[in-house]
């Protein structure tokens, strides 16, 4: 099947960010669900203008699936299976380019499971253990520790060890940026440890240095109730927006968004303003515009249903095609999987080749 319809973007887009000629630019997303408007700002929107702006043609991209890691909390097969399809379909409605990045399921890749074992060797259950991640998880408090019996007991290996896996991955392309939520920057900052626990105790200056890149784009919170970030999992459906909704449905998930009493101009203060200042940041997102100028642009609205139709008209636009698309792509799974297929064989050139190398450096060649 010939997808003709997916927009490319070819121009460059003055905000993206612009990477040094040689990079190796990767990041995942985990397979857990339908694709949310957060997952798009957040992830998706950005992957698809730094991949694809011309500034960039001589930086390598990587993306995917988690879905190893999504292991940890999907364990329903058909599910994890849909879910990951739907991933890559929304990838590529996205206009992530599959000619120009590699698009795959990480666990296509063995060397991930590989390597992640031999990073593990190398990672102290203390530096896991002040990780805040699987502790909002596993439904704990920040200050607990793995080290006590009752979460002992209820917390599984898998979700204590996920930092590792994703290092893991990080480490495998020897990526030099990933793009990321500020979410993982703990999770950023302990793949960098590992990586020079590695490099000092295998005596090399194997891997590089990751860096981080954080989003531009604010967190997106629940249309319903903003002091919560917008999740698939919200039991209030209407605060969660998929980008394959219907413009109708977009409108009324719009129509019921909570905003508050204030009247006249509208104005970003995510303190006093929290559903407000949401919608400014999705609008600021959209547009790519700072949260300042979108201010700007908005002065001259004096209603909550000005500012709703527009953050509607937005939501709408920008989904129009990417919606045909998705559901063409998942009528038939076969183009999906071979993309995926593709991006596979691509990613493990690269693997293998740095996992032969790791093997030599410490020994198991
Ligand atoms: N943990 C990441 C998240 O929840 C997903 C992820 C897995 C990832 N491996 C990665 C992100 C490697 C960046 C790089 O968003």
């Amino acid at each position: 099947m010939m997808i003709r319809s997916v927009r490319t973007y070819s121009s460059s887009i003055s905000n993206a960010a612009v990477f040094p000629s040689g990079s190796t630019v990767f990041s995942l997303i985990q397979p857990t669900g339908k694709i949310h408007l957060g997952n798009y700002l957040g992830a998706l929107s950005n992957w698809r203008d730094i991949s694809n702006d011309e500034r960039n043609s001589e930086s390598r991209f990587i993306f995917g699936t988690a879905d190893l890691h999504a292991l940890t909390s999907v364990t329903d097969p058909a599910k994890l299976k849909n879910s990951r399809r739907e991933a890559i379909a929304s990838l590529i409605a996205a206009g992530i380019d599959p000619e120009r990045s590699i698009i795959y399921h990480q666990s296509s890749i063995a060397e991930h499971s590989q390597l992640s074992w031999i990073l593990t060797c190398l990672t102290s259950m203390g530096a896991l253990n002040r990780m805040t991640q699987w502790k909002s998880k596993a439904k704990v408090e920040e200050t607990d520790s793995i080290f006590g019996d009752e979460i002992l007991g209820k917390t599984k290996a898998g979700v204590l060890c996920y930092p590792v896996l994703q290092a893991a991955d990080i480490l495998l392309y020897k990526s030099t940026h990933v793009p990321v939520g500020d979410d993982q920057a703990q999770h950023l900052e302990l793949c960098r440890n590992i990586a020079s626990i590695f490099n000092s105790t295998y005596k090399s200056n194997f891997f590089p240095m990751p860096k981080s890149l954080f989003t531009a784009n604010k967190k997106i919170m629940s249309l319903r109730s903003s002091e919560k970030k917008m999740s698939k999992s919200d039991v209030d459906q209407n605060g969660c927006l998929y980008i394959t909704e219907s413009p109708d449905q977009i409108a009324k998930k719009l129509r019921k968004a909570t905003t508050d009493s204030i009247q006249g101009r509208l104005y970003f203060d995510p303190e006093e303003r929290p559903g407000v200042s949401n919608l400014i940041n999705i609008v600021s997102g959209l547009t790519r515009k700072s949260v300042e100028d979108t201010v700007k642009d908005l002065e001259y609205m004096r209603s909550h249903k000005q500012l709703k139709d527009l953050v509607t008209d937005l939501i709408v636009e920008e989904f129009k095609d990417q919606r045909l698309v998705y559901e063409e792509l998942m009528k038939d799974v076969s183009y999906i999987d071979q993309i995926a297929d593709r991006g596979a064989e691509k990613a493990k050139k690269i693997a293998s080749v740095n996992m032969r190398a790791v093997e030599k450096l410490i020994g198991l060649d």
